[in-house]
């Protein structure tokens, strides 16, 4: 029988917006994985291969805060960190957390424990570079605004952010998770300060890398 990697996300995420709870599942799921009962179907041993190419490309010297948003198991935060960015990377989920700081017990990473929805208010306007990758098209379309502002708001003056994520077509609905972004979703980064730098769609993995800027106060 073919493995479905996205199984057991699929039942506990069924099971969590049931509850009219849209993130209760990824607990769940890093709690199943740690048990050895589920797997994460984003756990990978190499960061985003789209992100160090546009780091890459962009030649970023490492200066100043970054703050990686829904970390998972780290591997994203890890390769900002050597780019070296005083990077603080956060996850809904205690057991992630935990299991990051197992993989990478001398990282320089400054992993916590926190909510999208409800960041710390020390975060506002506080990081140089901001990374976002398919976080919020995990969350359902319901909070969507919340996490979208929010993220915004810990971009730093003259500070960039970059969005990775799913297509959606406007108005297409889809039983997620994942609820991938539609353009005009992916366009409402640009708003309170922030401005697109760069919007790329790339059609044969179906994914968005958006960059916002914010100007130098
Ligand atoms: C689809 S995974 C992506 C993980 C990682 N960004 C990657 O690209 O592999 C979404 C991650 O965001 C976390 N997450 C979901 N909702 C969150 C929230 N409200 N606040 C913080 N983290 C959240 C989940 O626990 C999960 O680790």
């Amino acid at each position: 029988m073919a493995l479905n990697r996205d199984a057991d996300a699929s039942r506990l995420a069924a099971e969590s917006l049931a509850e009219d709870d849209p993130t209760g599942w990824f607990e769940r799921l890093y709690a199943e994985a740690a048990s050895g009962v589920a797997i994460v179907p984003w756990d990978r041993d190499q960061p985003n291969p789209i992100l160090v190419e546009w780091a890459e490309r962009r030649e970023l010297d490492g200066a100043g805060r970054a703050l990686v948003i829904g970390c998972g198991y780290g591997q994203d935060a890890e390769y900002i960190a050597r780019l070296g960015f005083a990077t603080t990377a956060f996850d809904i989920s205690p057991t992630a957390i935990g299991e990051v700081r197992q993989r990478f017990p001398d990282s320089p990473v400054t992993y916590a424990v926190a909510d999208l929805l409800d960041p710390p208010a020390v975060w506002q306007g506080a990081f140089d570079l901001v990374v976002e990758a398919i976080t919020v098209q995990s969350m359902p379309v319901s909070v969507r605004d919340t996490a979208i502002a929010n993220i915004r708001r810990t971009v730093a003056p003259g500070g960039q952010l970059i969005v990775i994520s799913g297509f959606r077509s406007e108005g297409e609905e889809v039983s997620g998770p994942p609820w991938p972004l539609t353009p005009s979703e992916i366009d409402s980064f640009g708003a309170d300060g922030l401005r697109a730098a760069a919007i790329e769609f790339d059609p044969q993995t179906q994914r968005w890398r958006a960059e916002f800027r914010r100007a130098e106060r």
